[in-house]
């Protein structure tokens, strides 16, 4: 079976760039490009939801010209990708604090947002200064607001992936084994794969081995036998 949620934490993007001795920019330059080719590929394949894990909360602590670099490739994203993704009926949903993004880089995300509202073939959501924990803490001090009891489901719909389901897989690359403050409350269930290789270097043959992996386990959720929820 196939993952109806895939999420990928896009990581090794420095080292594979430090290891040809090229700048860490440049590593961000051809991580972005596999990153487009990729989500051709799993949209391809069927994959409804596709969240792409691209700026952490905390990579704010990496330098100024890195972070500069990396606003960039967001800025190129949205002029040259919107279309495109309108074409193909996908629906684009950013997740993250928008507080801590450059205003013009908010303002694309907005237009991008509203541009492809009305994609039903798929959605990509990209993570973009995206936090866990601050995600659960926004949601607590919106329940709070609003008063009253809590359920699991009421609370999820107060997340920044209100309405989006679980992600069923997570792909990390970049040899690391940690979530790194990634979709902590939305991944209580969800299967983890990871790969030893950069993510410039993880190819679409990659992919599909991932798929292939996950396609094979069995999720249980507590229960005995697994299959549903
Ligand atoms: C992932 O690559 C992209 C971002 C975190 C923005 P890294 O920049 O973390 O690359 P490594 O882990 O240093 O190799
Ligand atoms: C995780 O990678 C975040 C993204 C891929 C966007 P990091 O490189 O920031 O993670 P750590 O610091 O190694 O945990
Ligand atoms: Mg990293």
């Amino acid at each position: 079976m196939l993952p109806r949620h895939l999420a990928i934490i896009m990581d090794g993007n420095g080292r594979w760039a430090e290891k040809r001795l090229l700048p860490r920019s440049a590593g961000h330059r051809a991580g972005f490009r596999r990153m487009l080719a990729l989500a051709e590929h799993a949209f391809s394949c069927g994959i409804e939801y596709l969240t792409l894990y691209a700026l952490s909360a905390e990579n704010f602590r990496r330098p100024k010209e890195e972070l500069d670099a990396l606003f960039d490739l967001l800025r190129a994203y949205f002029s040259e990708q919107l279309a495109r993704l309108k074409e193909n009926g996908v629906r684009l949903r950013v997740i993250g604090d928008r507080t801590l993004l450059p205003e013009d880089i908010v303002r694309m995300i907005k237009q991008g947002e509203s541009l492809t509202a009305g994609g039903t073939r798929a959605t990509l959501v990209l993570a973009v200064a995206y936090g866990a924990r601050q995600e659960i803490v926004s949601a607590v001090n919106r329940a709070v607001e609003q008063g009253g009891r809590q359920s699991m489901e009421s609370f999820s719909a107060l997340l920044d992936t209100a309405g989006i389901p679980d992600p069923d897989l997570i792909i990390r690359t970049g040899k690391e084994k940690r979530l790194s403050n990634f979709l902590l409350w939305q991944a209580a269930y969800c299967e983890l794969y990871f790969s030893d290789k950069m993510f410039p270097a993880f190819t679409n043959r990659d992919l599909d081995r991932a798929l292939e992996d996950f396609s094979g386990r069995k999720r249980r959720y507590g229960g005995l036998s697994g299959g549903s929820r």
